[in-house]
């Protein structure tokens, strides 16, 4: 089910579905709750909770001013759901920025992390500067000019990657997504990328148990990053998924999903254990 639900200063969608530990997925930029549509199956074991984020989708604006504030907005939502125990975070790249926001400024409210395709630590200052041109060609040209520079790069290259049957339709949503999503947003959250902390000390202090995915043929947030976060979390569980890109759990959901099942019912059962710790 989607619906809108408002929070201080913001009404946001939501599609939420299934019972149990719940799960919050958070998506990347500048998409919206669809690219998790491949994931409603794990609705049969948890609770769904799939929002858009403020400008974003069907979400009304005013555009995300700071990585931060998605953070918080995200944890409103939960309050607004009445979700009263810690939820599992679940995000892709800027959602994975977001998630890692939730942990550092809401640690109760945490049960798990779920991180996919994204990375801990801030832009360097090239990243930083690429970022204000493309928002200042879509000033002058509009969300077209970020479908166009995006697209090709967020899904995986090789002939196996590509002919893969669903591929058309897949890049297809991906252009409606972007080319729908306001300009206003776009500029405002390459700023907010643009100006995120580097995460790395904070995520040192998250005590919950994280599980890392990427796709191998990620050229945004390749396999480095992860390997990156592999040294910072203590354990954390990992998966990276072959013939994948940047947006692995639209391009693989049966791996994404299987792995994400099996940290969630570790999760669940450990917090079943009397005596398990974290
Ligand atoms: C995303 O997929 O959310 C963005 O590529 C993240 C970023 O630009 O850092």
């Amino acid at each position: 089910m989607t619906h809108h639900v408002q929070l201080p200063g913001v009404r946001l969608a939501v599609h939420t579905r299934g019972s149990g530990l719940p799960l919050l997925l958070l998506h990347a930029f500048p998409l919206d709750h669809s690219m998790w549509a491949g994931q409603d199956d794990l609705a049969d074991e948890f609770r769904l909770i799939v929002p858009d984020q403020r400008g974003f989708g069907r979400s009304d604006g005013p555009p995300p001013a700071s990585i931060a504030q998605l953070a918080d907005d995200a944890v409103a939502l939960l309050d607004a759901l009445h979700v009263a125990q810690p939820a599992v975070i679940g995000g892709l790249s800027m959602g994975g920025y977001v998630a890692q926001h939730v942990a550092a400024r809401h640690p109760d409210r945490v049960r798990a992390l779920i991180l996919a395709d994204t990375r801990l630590e801030a832009d360097t200052p090239e990243a930083r500067a690429t970022r204000g041109e493309l928002a200042a060609a879509v000033g002058r040209l509009g969300p077209e000019v970020v479908a166009s520079a995006m697209i090709p790069n967020l899904l995986a290259r090789s002939q196996h990657a590509r002919s893969n049957p669903a591929r058309p339709t897949i890049e297809a949503a991906l252009e409606r997504t972007i080319r729908a999503t306001p300009a206003a947003t776009i500029t405002a959250a390459l700023a907010a990328l643009g100006a995120r902390p580097d995460m790395v000390d904070a995520m040192r202090r998250v005590g919950v148990p994280v599980l890392l995915v990427v796709g191998a043929e990620d050229t945004i947030t390749p396999p480095a990053c992860m390997e990156r976060a592999e040294q910072v979390f203590e354990r954390p569980r990992r998966l990276v998924i072959p013939h994948c890109g940047h947006l692995a759990p639209l391009e693989d959901a049966a791996a994404f999903n299987a792995a994400v099942r099996a940290f969630l019912r570790e999760v669940a059962g450990a917090a079943d254990t009397p005596a398990a710790g974290r």
